[in-house]
């Protein structure tokens, strides 16, 4: 990758521009010896790069798992709402970041935020069936049957979903977990036998779990073997 390029990426406030600038001026050493040439090629197995005196981590992609509060929107941009991507924290920014899935604005819980297109692409295919759980509080009490009724696949609008586990909590709370995205699915489920969801929380996406210590509106990166577990999905469906 040339040097330009490699030290604008891993950094969101440095531009390309920025990045060559500081090159030029003897701020980049590769290997501890300056480099001037911002069209360098950097070997990403063997070459240390280094910018003010301190080693650059080179990352080719981000993982970050977000709690998303209520009145956030799953969108890189909103004219009205904050958006998933705002409410991250700086250091934790560069350019190419989306959200991997969408929640509705008043659905809280776990939104993996990547610039990994091939990984995203693997979690959200129609054909991937990822499995996503869900905590779920309602209306009114659970109807009777109704785990056997989702596990058979319900039909909504015509459509029949792939079959969802159903695990009761109490009078009124679950977990749910489903293996698609479609519109609203979960508050339509649950329409479609009678009841209302009043609170929603992503809890699960790909057997990983949310990190029970991050509050709402708080995130973190995925360690690499929660990376992996995700990247192995397709294999424990
Ligand atoms: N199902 C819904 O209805 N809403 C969500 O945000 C996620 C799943």
């Amino acid at each position: 990758m040339r040097l330009d390029k490699f030290i604008s990426s891993q950094y969101p406030d440095i531009s390309r521009k920025n990045s060559r600038e500081l090159i030029r001026s003897g701020k980049v050493l590769i290997n501890g010896r300056p480099c001037l040439d911002p069209e360098f090629k950097v070997l990403l197995d063997s070459d240390s790069v280094s910018l003010f005196g301190k080693n650059v981590d080179f990352k080719p992609f981000l993982y970050i798992m977000l709690n998303k509060p209520a009145g956030i929107v799953c969108a890189t941009r909103d004219r009205l709402s904050e958006t998933v991507l705002e409410i991250i924290p700086p250091e934790l920014r560069r350019p190419g970041l989306f959200p991997a899935g969408r929640l509705d604005k008043d659905t809280v819980g776990f939104v993996l935020i990547t610039d990994d297109g091939a990984l995203a692409h693997s979690i959200l295919s129609p054909k991937s069936h990822v499995r996503k759980k869900y905590f779920v509080r309602l209306r009114d009490p659970l109807p009777q049957n109704c785990a056997e009724i989702f596990a058979d696949g319900i039909s909504l609008d015509g459509e029949r979903l792939l079959p969802a586990e159903l695990e009761k909590v109490s009078e009124k709370d679950c977990f749910l977990t489903i293996r698609e995205g479609k519109y609203h699915q979960i508050k339509r489920m649950f329409e479609a036998v009678g009841n209302e969801v009043v609170y929603l929380k992503r809890l699960e996406i790909a057997g990983v779990a949310l990190d029970p210590e991050l509050s709402e509106g708080k995130c973190r990166e995925l360690t690499e073997a929660e990376i992996n577990v995700i990247r192995s999905a397709k294999n424990h469906l």
